[in-house]
């Protein structure tokens, strides 16, 4: 199968260090099917073997395991050339055309990953120039608008283009194995499923914690903020995998009903749940024993009196039957404690305690999304005997876990989430992507926080940097009389 992939947005920060990076890994291992092409596309007027040279130039700061060497470069280069495009130009993308018409390619992907503000325009121009074939996919990069109604005017836009089916919105989240291990565990597996379920689970914990701060990205987290670039995705993308039922195939459909029926049945908020329920932080300077860490607001790119969060924790419920009742508290943030994502299942303990010991940190499930992939699972077991006057004593339970590593057992170097979802976009597989139904849902159930935090004046709790946020995050979960895993 031939294909053509086109990057729009080919001489940006995600083409340098996720998609090319990605689609080199995919050449390497021979996944990517023979006969393919990809595109460049920029503004800048540079020939073929100048993007390929600024490509080569761009691994040195890729893994060393992930760079090329140089044969294997000269032959990877040899699928990739440039197109100069300014995309409000309609001769530009016919000379685009003229491009794809040259090889007729059996799949054409048109890979937008330019700022938001530009993807109506290419559906537009694309249309305009006959290019929405049947044969073609359009990919969209995060963030697809700032709120549920640009949200909407983006995919009214594209889908009067394209069938939603040709539509492949990216949740790199979605790609992580440790993703569709959740899948696997869940409906792969028989085990857990009588036990997933409000009758046995008293909580479910959801942590994305970064320690990176917002980098050179100050401009664009501005406008974005944690909540828009981490929970309305990924966090909700990864609580949807918890809480759906098992779909009745594995098809993309199937799989996306399931979800978009999860986002439905989150608990609306009110005014009491939006200010109990929902905590925003901003960092400050990291401790001075902890290299030079600068506070959120003196970022480049930042207003110093920003109240823009990088941080934000958060309990919902799902009502239905299966979930009613049960807690689902989300965490994220930037330049927290460590980079760690995990959920964590808390089983209720035992009706009855015929043993004098505290629970502590047994009866939970540990799913380890990064750095380490794999699953503990946390039980009480019979201690060492603690011998006092020569008898033992009676039961001495101490917690002890099962642990799964699943980069030990399958190795660490399996298909990374950007080249897992740029092959599923070339041979069509849409179970890893969202519909629009699925976002349109997401953005439904933030932009309450949003409008609440707008009139809001208290503005985002200041955190240490390198601590796990606002203590108001544990007194939240407090309040139910939990604690988040670390403080176990
Ligand atoms: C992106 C966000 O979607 O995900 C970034 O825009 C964030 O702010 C990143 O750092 C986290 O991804 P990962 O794969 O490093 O956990």
């Amino acid at each position: 199968m031939s294909f053509d992939l086109v990057l729009f947005g080919g001489t940006g920060d995600l083409a340098w260090r996720k998609l090319m990076p990605a689609l080199f890994q995919a050449f390497r291992h021979g996944s990517l099917p023979p006969g393919g092409r990809i595109i460049g596309v920029g503004r800048d007027g540079l020939s073929h073997d100048q993007y390929r040279s600024q490509i080569k130039a761009r691994f040195d700061q890729v893994d060393p395991g992930k760079r090329p060497s140089d044969d294997e470069f000269t032959r990877f280069a040899a699928i990739l050339e440039f197109l100069r495009m300014d995309l409000s130009k309609p001769d530009d993308y016919a000379s685009l055309a003229e491009t794809l018409r040259a090889r007729n390619a059996d799949t054409v992907v048109m890979y937008v990953a330019t700022a938001p503000a530009l993807f109506t325009t290419v559906c537009e121009k694309l249309a305009a120039t006959g290019l929405n074939t049947a044969n073609t996919r359009i990919v969209l990069e995060k963030p697809l608008g700032h709120d549920l109604a640009s949200n909407r005017a983006i995919n009214q836009a594209v889908c009067q283009v394209f069938g939603e089916n040709q539509v492949f919105r990216i949740d790199h989240y979605l790609g992580k194995p440790a993703v569709q291990n959740l899948f696997a565990l869940r409906f792969g597996n028989s085990l857990f499923e009588p036990l997933w379920r409000r009758e046995h689970i008293a909580n479910i914990q959801i942590t994305i914690a970064e320690d990176l701060g917002v980098e050179k990205r100050g401009n664009f987290y501005e406008t974005t903020g944690a909540l828009r670039d981490m929970v309305q995705n990924h966090a909700l993308q990864l609580l949807c995998a918890i809480g759906m039922e098992p779909p009745i195939n594995a098809h993309a459909d199937a799989i996306r009903d399931e979800k978009l029926k999860v986002l439905r049945s989150l608990k609306p908020w009110t005014k009491e749940s939006l200010s109990q329920d929902v905590v925003r932080g901003q960092y400050g300077a990291g401790p001075p024993n902890n290299g030079n860490l600068l506070a959120y607001k003196d970022e480049t790119g930042v207003d110093p009196n920003s109240k823009t969060e990088t941080f934000v924790a958060l309990r919902t419920e799902i009502s239905n039957w299966r979930w009613a009742g049960v807690p689902f508290y989300i965490r994220t943030g930037k330049r927290l404690a460590g980079r760690d994502a995990h959920i964590v299942v808390n089983f209720r303990p035992t009706p009855h305690a015929i043993f004098n010991s505290k629970i502590g940190e047994a009866n939970r499930l540990v799913i380890n999304l990064q750095p380490r992939d794999g699953l503990e699972l946390h039980l009480l077991a019979q201690g060492r005997d603690d011998r006092k006057g020569g008898r033992a004593a009676t039961q001495n339970l101490a917690p002890v876990q099962l642990d799964l590593d699943f980069d030990k057992r399958f190795g660490s170097e399996r298909v990374g989430a950007y080249e897992r979802l740029l092959l599923d976009v070339i041979e069509g597989r849409l179970n890893l992507f969202v519909r629009s139904d699925e976002q349109e849902e997401a953005w439904r159930w933030v932009e309450p926080i949003l409008d609440y935090w707008a009139n809001d004046s208290t503005g985002p709790r200041t955190y240490a940097s390198g601590t796990w946020g606002p203590s108001a995050s544990s007194a939240m979960i407090a309040r139910d009389g939990y604690c988040w895993s670390e403080e176990n």
